[in-house]
């Protein structure tokens, strides 16, 4: 077991490259497996949730052979619908792309419940409503949940709930519907438009992604492409708050500006200095910063995902700022642990209250899922003194190297493995 040490108070300085998106590449593999010859995936973020959505799919009879880590081919010509009810599915919340993906193509699947990090209630009612109104019968048996159907048809589909998931799983399982589907109230997510793009470039009809209304005409059959993953607009988003907090002049490279419009727009807010370039970002920071008030939305509003790297921002920022996270509410898990960092934040009726600017202090911290992990990594950057973090498995699900990135940019970040007597006195905690 790893815990991630920092010596806290150095600045950033240098440029950092983003990876492909993460909530791209998870639904692009399963999304591979619809077509009859081989699917090439350049870009892929070299991280826990991409290797074991990986290993799922070999065990389900696809092969894959890799260049590198990024560049992989998937041969889903001998995939069958082998039961999936356990094991690595349950790892990560994305294996639920599986149902859509394996539904679509053998009309039938058996995938347990997913995974992943815990937010509060995380429902799939809008998968499943979805799957029904194509024609499958929805079954849940222990914690999995059957699906099977003699023929999918086409169908109208109100999503009641803005949903990426949702929206993305019945792509996957409409494009090889009979007739017309149209997913309404659809979710506009970048990585869904990702998906929609590998599956175009596959033979499938899709037409108004990224708008609420999503239009898809069955196709017979699907084939193999090549498709580039964008990159990951979190991940850029880290970087660029972690350049707010800690930084003295850094670059972001690999980036889509506009996909990250309501952080930027945020940060200009605060008073951060942001020069935007086709694909990159340079971000100065004054010594001083203005507090602001955000509420996660779905896109284009303030990412959810970032709510908690910014939530670290926020505690260097002068006067209060509110925090809302409409997404998840219960998302709010790091609030505690930036406290025993001598953040000053208070939770009232859901919201986090920041009042700052404060010094953050070095604290033994856990990062309890993804997210939060990337809140205190930043937070140890800005602290003064040594922090340790430990659920680094967490972070390594999401953040391709984030230590080596954070050392080029002149962090003092080391991972170490944990003693013993470290194991077990965090056991003797959670318990
Ligand atoms: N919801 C329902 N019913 C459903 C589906 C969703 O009520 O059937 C609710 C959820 O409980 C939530 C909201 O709708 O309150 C939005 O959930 P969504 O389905 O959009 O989220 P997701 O698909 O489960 C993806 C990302 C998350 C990201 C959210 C929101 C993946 C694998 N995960 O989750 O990413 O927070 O969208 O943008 O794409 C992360 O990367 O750290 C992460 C958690």
């Amino acid at each position: 077991m790893d815990k991630i040490v920092i010596e806290g108070g150095h600045p950033l300085k240098g440029t950092v490259r983003v990876n492909g998106a993460k909530n791209s590449a998870v639904a692009l593999l399963p999304a591979s497996i619809l077509a009859d010859s081989e699917v090439t995936i350049d870009g892929l973020p070299d991280i826990s949730d991409v290797d074991t959505l990986n290993s799922i799919l070999e065990d389900i009879g696809a092969t894959i052979t890799k260049d590198t880590n990024q560049t992989v081919h998937i041969d889903p010509s001998s995939t069958v619908s082998v039961p999936l009810p356990n094991g690595k599915v349950k790892k990560l919340r994305a294996s639920y792309y599986l149902m859509g993906a394996m539904l679509g193509k053998f009309k039938r699947a058996a995938i347990g419940l997913p995974g992943g990090c815990y937010l509060g209630p995380r429902p799939i009612d809008q998968h499943i409503k979805g799957f029904e109104a194509l024609g499958a019968k929805v079954t849940n048996e222990k914690g999995a949940l059957y699906l099977e159907a003699d023929e999918l048809r086409g169908a109208r589909i109100y999503l009641d709930v803005v949903s990426v998931g949702a929206t993305i799983n019945i792509m996957l399982a409409a494009v090889l519907a009979k007739g017309k589907t149209t997913i309404e109230n659809a979710a506009k997510e970048p990585e869904i438009i990702d998906v929609a793009t590998l599956l175009t470039n596959m033979g499938a009809n899709i037409k108004g992604v990224g708008t609420d209304i999503i239009r898809i005409e069955g196709v017979d059959k699907l084939h193999g492409c090549v498709h580039t993953i964008i990159p990951d607009r979190i991940e850029a988003g880290t970087y660029v708050i972690a350049a707010a907090a800690q930084g003295e002049d850094v670059v972001i490279d690999n980036v889509i500006p506009e996909h990250l419009e309501s952080l930027l727009a945020k940060l200009r807010e605060m008073g951060v200095v942001i020069e935007q370039g086709d694909e990159q970002l340079r971000i100065t920071t004054p010594n001083k910063l203005t507090s602001v008030d955000i509420k996660t939305l779905v896109y284009p509003g303030f990412p959810t995902d970032l709510q908690q790297p910014f939530t670290t921002l926020l505690t260097k920022t002068e006067g209060t700022s509110i925090v809302t996270d409409t997404i998840y509410q219960a998302r709010l898990k790091h609030i505690d642990e930036l406290r025993r960092m001598n953040a000053k934040i208070k939770i009232e009726g859901g919201s986090a209250i920041v009042t700052g600017p404060v010094q953050l202090e070095g604290a033994f911290v856990k990062a309890s899922d993804l997210r939060a992990g990337a809140s205190l990594v930043i937070a140890g950057l800005m602290s003064k003194g040594n922090t340790e973090i430990t659920g680094v498995e967490h972070i390594e699900r999401g953040y391709e190297k984030m230590t080596e990135k954070l050392i080029q940019l002149g962090a003092n970040i080391r991972s170490e493995k944990m003693s013993q007597r470290e194991i077990e006195q965090m056991n003797i905690q959670l318990k």
